[in-house]
């Protein structure tokens, strides 16, 4: 394995989140702005996180494959792309982004603090594509009812499913990390029965027990996005949030999700919209949209440092 220290892509599920998505301006100077916040972020996370070190304050900064590029040019990870769109039962779109910063606390004081001084640190040379401040709903349940996040991998397993290793041994301790914001209809959920609910999600809905194999289709959520690999589990960290304005009807989730490679991620997708065998799709996308969706990969501490000197 890798001594290169990743950034936080494992730090535990917290209870606010900011999932802040910026594109780089034309102007030349927008790079050197960038390597001097990458400088600049373990200090501005040291001044704000250890006014409250109890509150938990990290931030994951992830970069797309064209600002890649631009801004760090050779070599590049090995497995950068831009997010593909997908064309199947449902609409998977591709939206523009070239960094995200994925910041969590247990309080939104410090995640709005933070994802501040960033945007005032990066100033002329970003402008903000997608900003969603996400809370904890209930007991981490998301806003169709159900608990999310479960079956999360957790500790050693965790950094397994997603920290790079030798495979590209140039970037190990990075990340990939695939976002996408889903509107709900929460109306027409919440008119289903709820044994119909579960049968889509393959859990139960207020015990959160899974549903026995029997009992499952073929397109509940969960066994959509099981997937294998010379029959190991190939899995993912998951760190979803609610948000929302009740004043537009407007309810949703956002997914994102961390992996030693984007090809997992990928296959689940596919699973999902274009179904598995092509057509059994995830019923859940019949009552959520995905609005936006942006690959990046998220380089280690020790890349980000060096880019100090
Ligand atoms: C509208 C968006 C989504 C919602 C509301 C949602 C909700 C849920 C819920 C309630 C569960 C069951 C509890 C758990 O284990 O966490 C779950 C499991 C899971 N979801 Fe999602 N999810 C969404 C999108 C996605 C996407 C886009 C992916 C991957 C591309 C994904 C991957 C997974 C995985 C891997 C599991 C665990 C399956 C297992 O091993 O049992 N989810 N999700």
């Amino acid at each position: 394995m890798t001594s290169a220290m990743p950034q936080p892509v494992t730090a535990k599920l917290t209870h606010a989140a900011i999932f802040l998505v910026v594109s780089l301006k034309p102007e030349p100077d927008a790079k050197a702005s960038v390597h001097a916040l990458c400088g600049d972020l373990p200090g501005l996370l040291r001044g704000i996180g250890f006014r409250n070190p109890d509150r938990r304050l990290s931030c994951v900064m992830g970069f797309g494959s064209a600002a890649w590029d631009r801004l760090f040019g050779a070599p590049r990870p090995a497995q950068l792309h831009p997010f593909r769109e997908i064309k199947g039962v449902h609409h998977a779109p591709s939206t523009p982004g070239d960094m995200l910063f994925h910041i969590r606390a247990t309080h939104m004081d410090l995640c709005f603090e933070l994802a501040a001084q960033i945007m005032q640190r990066l100033g002329d040379a970003a402008v903000a594509e997608d900003e969603v401040h996400g809370f904890k709903y209930f007991d981490e349940r998301d806003l169709l009812g159900f608990v999310d996040g479960t079956e999360n991998p957790v500790d050693q397993e965790a950094v397994d499913a997603t920290i790079v290793g030798n495979e590209d041994a140039a970037f190990a301790g990075g990340s990939y990390v695939i976002v996408q914001k889903y509107l709900h209809d929460l109306k027409a959920w919440n008119a289903l029965p709820v044994e119909q609910q579960e049968k889509i999600v393959g859990r139960k809905k207020l015990s959160d027990i899974e549903l026995d194999e029997a009992a499952k289709p073929s397109y509940a959520h969960n066994v959509l996005t099981s997937i294998e690999e010379n029959g190991e589990e190939l899995q993912i960290v998951r760190d979803n949030m609610p948000f929302g304005e009740v004043g537009k009807g407007e309810f949703g989730t956002y997914f994102i999700g961390y992996a030693r490679s984007p090809a997992r991620i990928e296959q689940m997708l596919s699973n999902m919209f274009i179904g598995k065998p092509p057509g059994n799709y995830d019923r859940l996308l019949d009552f959520s949209k995905a609005v936006t969706g942006a690959l990046f990969f998220v380089p280690s501490m020790s890349f980000l440092e060096q880019l100090q000197a």
